[in-house]
């Protein structure tokens, strides 16, 4: 199915042929196309051309205006102001634009594909093995998941890379310590998996901590231990081998609780590069970009200080051998430039490792590997927080176990559910709340633009009123069950007929889903879909306040307002699709 010219661009279009026929150097110039309160579109980019050319900017519009062919899609345009171009689009061309949408079969509604593609490798949802999942996993498997979805719907090649904590001084003193206390995973423990088993490792993650943090000979015979497991030696690594299954398990169950699908493939973590580490301190070391201090193996940077003036620099390995995140990181950037010919890296990790990323893509571009052709940006998101604007903790304080926050807004869901439930059965309450109550959490994540801290508050997120997916998921529910109600009467356009304001304001919003699509993958901003989406079901229900559909004027306008009902619903499922989130047919 061919791709659909939006109107905007059909505009867009028009105005730079009438710009060029009257102004010939200015072809190629922006008209400064937007909606607009006072037309369906207004351009301001005359005014800049004006003054360039030295000429009235009112007269130039004029000019311009007299050469817009008007009639198929512009229906009017006029000079106002200081001379921006008021254009209205013609009634016509609305529902025709959008019934070529509807058209498409492949339910894209129209939206083009890239025509060349580029190669993204993005790391998301890359929690610790042998830890529970906290409140910050949520948010880079949230916003990880909808860009995965928006770069892939625009044509992109995606490769899902999980860079999952299992490598390092931990998995030493973990193993050690679970060596000298074998009792503290007795036979009980070893039989129980997903959840329960986590929470196990993690008590036991915690109490090697301990005694890592308190007892010096623990600590020696726990740093052996990671030199034992990063050689290979058999007994250690099945130990580790163990961990790392385990809390995979685990994962994959708040994976799916998330409704979020993870492959195993895409699951490499910080071990998957243990190979290549070596090389990489040589390569580094080799071209200069890193040198020796104090043996360790550096990378100093004119502009990174620490509170004593002194340079701080990217450890890549440490005095005593060991490797740490940093050489882990600039390894995977070598895997996946040079092995799975990215062109660009994508990091959706928390903003609190922004001087980390810094540090690393810097090495990596002196060392050659990223380029200007080659980049990588690190999608920085911010805090969740409590209520009381404080990073989000229990009442004991500590770190909020990310299940437990699934399962109460599941249940909170439920209820709200529950309570508008007509004709639901226990089952599909049970089975909407979860869509509900994930949806609600997710939605509440990706509304916000990443880098901003945002409040955990489930009250606000279950919401039937204001920005929220519970309102989406409604407006979407409410428009299937009309559509049931019509029954034999089906959704057709009839692009004769004159449109009332309700009808034209949700008709040209309707169309711009391909622009905010192509917005929000090429900024990896979700949040700027969220927005389009909430005004769209916005002003689907003024629409439905002021528009009788089943029981409008003639034959023609049902079934053109049905058509307008689907056409929302269409893009109401795909754009919330493209969040993650799910649209019930019945709530
Ligand atoms: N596992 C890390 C954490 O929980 C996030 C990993 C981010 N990705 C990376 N390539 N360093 O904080």
């Amino acid at each position: 199915m061919a791709s659909v010219t939006s109107l905007s661009d059909s505009v867009q279009q028009h105005l730079a042929s009438a710009l060029s026929a009257t102004l010939p150097e200015a072809a190629g110039a922006d008209p400064l196309l937007r909606r607009s309160d006072r037309a369906d579109f207004q351009a301001n980019g005359i005014l800049a051309l004006a003054k360039k050319a030295k000429a009235n900017p009112r007269e130039l519009a004029a000019q311009v205006v007299s050469q817009v062919v008007t009639g198929d899609v512009i229906q009017d345009v006029e000079v106002s102001g200081p001379g921006f171009l008021n254009i209205t689009i013609a009634d016509r061309a609305i529902t025709a634009n959008l019934a070529a949408r509807y058209a498409d079969e492949t339910g894209r509604l129209g939206v083009p594909t890239a025509a060349d593609p580029g190669t993204t490798v993005i790391d998301y949802a890359q929690p610790n093995v042998a830890k529970e999942m906290h409140v910050g996993h949520l948010r880079s498997a949230v916003i990880g998941d909808s860009v995965v979805q928006l770069l892939e719907f625009t044509g992109e090649n995606v490769i899902r890379r999980h860079h999952i904590g299992d490598w390092g001084t931990q998995f030493g003193m973990l193993i050690q310590y679970l060596d000298e206390h074998p009792h503290e995973l007795d036979h009980k423990d070893a039989e129980v998996t997903g959840e329960e088993a986590m929470s196990n490792l993690d008590r036991l993650y915690k109490a090697a901590r301990r005694l890592f943090d308190s007892d010096e000979e623990f600590k020696t015979r726990a740093r052996r231990r990671v030199v034992d497991l990063q050689a290979g030696d058999p007994h250690t690594l099945a130990a580790w081998q163990k961990f790392v299954d385990e809390s995979k398990i685990y994962f994959f169950s708040v994976f799916e609780k998330l409704d979020m699908e993870i492959r195993d493939p895409d699951i490499v973590g910080e071990s998957g590069y243990n190979d290549m580490l070596a090389e990489t301190c040589r390569l580094l070391e080799e071209s200069g970009v890193a040198v020796r201090s104090e043996g360790a193996l550096c990378v100093f940077f004119e502009d990174i200080k620490g509170p004593d003036g002194n340079q701080v620099p990217l450890i890549v390995q440490k005095s005593d051998g060991g490797y740490g995140y940093a050489a882990t990181d600039l390894s995977a950037i070598r895997d996946r430039v040079f092995n799975l010919k990215a062109n660009s890296l994508l990091y959706v990790v928390d903003a609190r490792q922004a001087l980390h990323f810094r540090m690393v893509f810097e090495t990596a571009r002196r060392a050659g590997w990223l380029n200007d052709d080659v980049t990588a940006f690190q999608l920085a998101f911010g805090t969740v927080l409590g209520k009381d604007g404080k990073p989000f903790k229990t009442r004991e304080g500590e770190t909020v176990r990310l299940v437990d926050l699934l399962d109460e807004a599941i249940d909170r869901a439920s209820a709200v559910v529950r309570e508008k439930a007509q004709d639901l059965s226990e089952e599909e309450i049970a089975e909407r709340g979860a869509q509900v109550g994930i949806g609600a959490v997710k939605y509440a994540d990706l509304s916000t633009s990443a880098n901003r801290d945002y409040k955990f508050d489930l009250d606000q997120m279950v919401s039937l009123n204001g920005d929220t997916s519970v309102y989406l998921q409604y407006a979407y529910a409410r428009i299937r069950s009309i559509l049931r109600k019509a029954g034999e009467v089906r959704p057709a356009a009839h692009p004769e007929l004159e449109l009332t304001d309700a009808e034209r304001a949700l008709g040209l919003h309707a169309d711009a889903f391909a622009e905010t699509v192509a917005e929000a993958a090429a900024e990896y901003a979700p949040h700027k879909l969220a927005a389009y989406l909430y005004q769209l079901a916005s002003l689907y229900t003024t629409f439905y306040d002021k528009c009788p559909v089943l029981k409008a004027e003639t034959p023609q306008q049902v079934e053109n307002r049905l058509f307008l009902c689907d056409v929302t619903a269409r893009t109401l499922h795909q754009g919330m699709a493209l969040l993650g989130i799910r649209t019930p047919e019945k709530l």
